[in-house]
């Protein structure tokens, strides 16, 4: 099953056809969907004491004389440290391999962060298998730096980053701040959680970190109140009602994409007239997506200036649900999975080339640039890392019937913090 169904032909061609759709798959699809997406609640009322300070591992580059020296010449390779030297034009960091690493460890913790949510945090919800943290990404063509808190600190300084988006945008948003904050004493820091916003703030750099909840970037039904996915209606003609809370912010971090890959047709609406939602229209999703995301950009191109802030978008994060995409026949999901896969280049259903497609297109036309984070690839690979049945449902953790029923109940949309998306912000603090 697959939320990146859509019952139109064009995204079934982009399938090559493998994606035999029954109606009521679409259904049951459409209800898990939205079981899922009941979980985007906030939990952070944990009082665990902060990290203590400790020291950042630097990772140090090798740098090749040349291509293609022979081995047997055994030069001494020089070691630099290229934390300030990486340039992300040079690598394509969408091209590598992850490395296990034992001795590697994320920053935090799932207890050691006060501010993850239950949804994220494996660990506490009973995940007892623990490599899934030790896997560092290793481009083909360089290494990428390693998160250095306090750069990132500095690189904020004076400054307003905001993540704007859904809830896997909450999950990068939440990894950076748990990457930040235990760096920071309690009494220069404060957390102001709220269902639709919420500010991180960072005293002594006057700088914020915060995350405004858009699922859709344009305005809908279902953005607070989130309605059955029959029942939603989509106002693509209009970002105005978040837009003004982006308004002003120096750094922008967009992405939208799982929401609208419900399988169903989506119902949009444009204009304001009497007969108000009434008079809706079905669009095949990549349309709908399309028009969408031409309003965001309409917004960015009319509201933003480029030489005061910088506009950021994430891609894809994949969702992992059918298990024949990365050759387990017989898997629940991605339940159970505790390696990445090797398969190089794999892409599977839960990543829609044509809705990626969109993004490219929208993005080159126009008039701010706008850096895209290419995280789609590198976590297609990490089946092993999503929340799975270590995660809530209706504001309380599954229960052991719910637990054993994983193909109904894991959530293999979601990541577990620590793990992707820190390697997502790893990425993204070089491009800032
Ligand atoms: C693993 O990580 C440690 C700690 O950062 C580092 O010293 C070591 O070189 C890494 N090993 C490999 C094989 O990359
Ligand atoms: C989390 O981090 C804290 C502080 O570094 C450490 O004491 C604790 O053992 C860690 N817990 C887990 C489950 O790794
Ligand atoms: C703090 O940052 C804000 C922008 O985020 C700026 O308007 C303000 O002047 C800064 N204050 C100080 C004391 O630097
Ligand atoms: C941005 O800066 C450039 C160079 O200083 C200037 O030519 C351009 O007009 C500025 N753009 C805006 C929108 O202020
Ligand atoms: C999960 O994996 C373990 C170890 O590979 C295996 O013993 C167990 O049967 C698996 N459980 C299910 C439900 O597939
Ligand atoms: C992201 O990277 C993939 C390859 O990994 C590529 O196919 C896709 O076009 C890229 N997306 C964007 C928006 O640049």
């Amino acid at each position: 099953m697959s939320f990146a169904a859509s019952p139109s032909t064009t995204i079934m061609k982009a399938y090559r056809g493998k994606l035999p759709l029954s109606v009521i798959s679409v259904i049951v699809c459409a209800f898990a969907f939205l079981a899922l997406l009941y979980t985007e609640r906030l939990s952070f009322l944990s009082s665990n004491p902060i990290l203590k300070s400790k020291s950042c591992a630097r990772k140090a580059a090798v740098v090749k004389a040349s291509d293609h020296q022979p081995a047997e010449e055994n030069l001494e390779i020089p070691e630099i440290d290229d934390r300030f030297e990486f340039d992300p034009e040079e690598c394509d960091i969408t091209r590598g391999k992850w490395v296990f690493n034992r001795s590697i460890n994320p920053l935090y913790n799932d207890s050691s962060c006060p501010y993850l949510d239950r949804q994220y945090s494996c660990v506490k919800n009973g995940r007892l298998d623990f490599d899934y943290r030790h896997w560092e990404w290793q481009p083909d063509d360089c290494n990428l730096p390693r998160f250095d808190p306090e750069r990132a600190l500095r690189k904020l300084r004076g400054k307003r980053l905001l993540f704007a988006g859904d809830s896997l945008q909450r999950n990068q948003w939440e990894s950076f701040v748990c990457m930040v904050e235990w760096t920071i004493p309690p009494e220069k820091k404060s957390m102001k959680m709220g269902k639709v916003r919420s500010v991180f703030k960072a005293k002594e750099y006057n700088a914020t970190i915060e995350f405004y909840w858009a699922p859709f970037l344009v305005e809908s039904n279902s953005d607070i109140d989130v309605l059955d996915p029959k029942k939603r209606i989509l106002k693509v003609d209009s970002v105005a009602k978040h837009s003004k809370h982006w308004e002003g912010v120096d750094i922008l971090a967009f992405n939208t994409y799982v929401w609208w890959m419900s399988g169903l047709r989506l119902k949009t609406l444009w204009g304001s007239f009497a007969n108000g939602e009434e008079g809706y229209w079905e669009l095949d999703t990549p349309v709908a997506y399309q028009i969408g995301l031409k309003t965001w950009a309409n917004w960015i191109d009319s509201t933003i200036n480029p030489n005061k802030t910088r506009v950021f978008f994430t891609t894809i994060s994949p969702i992992h649900t059918r298990s024949e995409d990365w050759g387990r026949n017989n898997g629940l999901k991605c339940f159970n999975e505790t390696k990445p896969v090797m398969t190089k280049n794999l892409w599977g259903s839960g990543s829609d080339k044509t809705m990626m497609g969109v993004v490219t297109d929208v993005v080159k036309k126009m008039k701010v640039a706008v850096t895209v984070v290419n995280i789609t690839q590198l976590s297609e690979y990490r089946v092993d890392a999503h929340s799975s049945i270590y995660t809530e449902t209706g504001g309380r953790l599954l229960n052991d019937e719910e637990k054993a029923d994983p193909g109904r109940h894991a959530d293999c949309i979601h990541w577990c913090l620590p793990g992707v998306p820190d390697t997502w912000n790893q990425i993204f603090l070089t491009l800032l």
